[in-house]
């Protein structure tokens, strides 16, 4: 018997692509549409170069189709040409500072391209969905670890965070009005790293707003140093915490998740933390990386970045309880893997 179809959107991007590597890896046959506004693809290729390196790391076809997610005609004329199962979405603007600056277009590409993606779906008896959330909705944690339980959309301070939380609950009405619908939202804490090979990886465009890649461009020499954003927390060096989540164990949670939804009697809303229940502050990355690359990282210590929290990290015991899901690496494997991506790509996906 053959496996069930996929659907990935934003199958293209960081981690789109890790995922589509695991689900050909299990088997199951991938559809992806994305249209390519955080993804690189060479002039005259078929294919997206994370998805033409994941096809021939797996030697399995990825069936790719350049296509916005808020486009109601070609998205229905992708789910007429395949019989899918379930989908995975992915396809999502992410960058928060720039959601502070044209919050209407990440509110019209994450919430209506979401809605429209769901109406299409209904349209053709296609129930079951995948969705990549965020810790971010949990605004500033009441308590931690921070459980599925914790209140969600208080102190979300951007447009980007709010979208994710938007389109949680319009999931959750959703499996309200009709129980044929099964959907799991999976809440991510901060997926990091590359995949062990180093062919597939994170490739921000300009300067990295986030932490890991802006590491690893300073040990490449590309930035000269690393800023770090606050001394002052309540933290055990006074630098920021977060769970950082190795990239191939989210892929993997993605499968675990997968298998369970679908099961033909499960249904409804559910969220889920994908994260190791473990917090490492800054310094404690930058030292890791130092060992990752073999050499000292040079950083200042600047004021607070204006809404950053002190801790973040998870209760991931439901995942595991839920879909037999644990990560698996830590801090060391991800810096290890984002060096290893980094060396290979000094200029990411782009060949020059
Ligand atoms: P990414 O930008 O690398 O990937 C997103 C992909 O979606 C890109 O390839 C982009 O071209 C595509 N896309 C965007 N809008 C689209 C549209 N309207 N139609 C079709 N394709 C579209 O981002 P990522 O880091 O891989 O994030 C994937 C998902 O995970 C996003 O929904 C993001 O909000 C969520 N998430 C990411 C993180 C993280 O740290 N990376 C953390 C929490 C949640
Ligand atoms: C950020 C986003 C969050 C998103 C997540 C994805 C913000 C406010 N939040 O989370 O919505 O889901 O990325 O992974 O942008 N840091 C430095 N110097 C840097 C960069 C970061 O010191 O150059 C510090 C930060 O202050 C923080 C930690 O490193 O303490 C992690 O930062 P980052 O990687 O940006 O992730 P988050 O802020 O947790």
């Amino acid at each position: 018997m053959s496996l069930p179809v996929i659907l990935v959107t934003g199958g293209a991007g960081y981690v789109g692509s890790h995922t589509v590597l695991e689900l050909l890896n299990n088997n199951y046959t991938v559809v992806v549409v994305d249209n390519l506004v955080n993804a690189h693809k060479d002039k005259g290729a078929d294919l997206p170069e994370a998805l033409r390196r994941v096809e021939r790391m797996t030697g399995r076809t990825v069936y790719f189709h350049s296509v916005d997610i808020q486009n109601k005609e070609e998205l229905t004329r992708i789910f007429n040409h395949y019989k899918i199962d379930c989908v995975m979405h992915f396809a999502a603007l992410k960058a928060v500072g720039e959601s502070c600056q044209i919050p209407l277009t990440y509110y019209q590409n994450n919430i209506t391209g979401s809605s429209v993606l769901l109406e299409v779906m209904k349209n053709h008896g296609v129930y079951k969905l995948v969705y990549s959330s965020s810790a971010t909705v949990y605004g500033i944690p009441q308590y931690l670890p921070l459980d599925e339980k914790h209140p969600t959309g208080q102190g979300c301070t951007n447009p980007y965070g709010k979208s994710k939380y938007f389109v949680e609950e319009i999931m959750k009405d959703l499996c309200s009005s009709d129980p044929l619908w099964a959907i799991i939202s999976l809440r991510y804490f901060n997926p990091v790293g590359a995949h062990e090979s180093g062919e597939i990886g994170e490739d921000p465009l300009g300067i990295p707003n986030n932490l890991m890649p802006f590491i690893a461009q300073v040990a490449s020499g590309k930035l000269p140093r690393l800023q770090i954003f606050g001394s002052d927390y309540n933290t055990h060096d006074g630098t920021g915490v977060r769970d950082y989540i190795h990239i191939s164990d989210l892929s993997a949670g993605h499968v675990s998740s997968l298998k369970c939804i679908l099961k033909p009697d499960y249904t409804g809303f559910m969220a889920f933390n994908l994260g190791t229940g473990k917090g490492y502050s800054v310094l404690d990355v930058l030292k890791s990386f130092e060992k990752a690359c073999g050499k000292k990282l040079p950083y200042d210590l600047v004021p607070r970045r204006p809404g950053d929290i002190d801790s973040s990290y998870a209760d991931a015991t439901l995942s595991k309880k839920t879909f037999n899901w644990t990560a698996t690496k830590g801090i060391d494997d991800m810096c290890q893997d984002t060096w290893l991506w980094q060396q290979k790509n000094p200029n990411g996906f782009k060949s020059q």
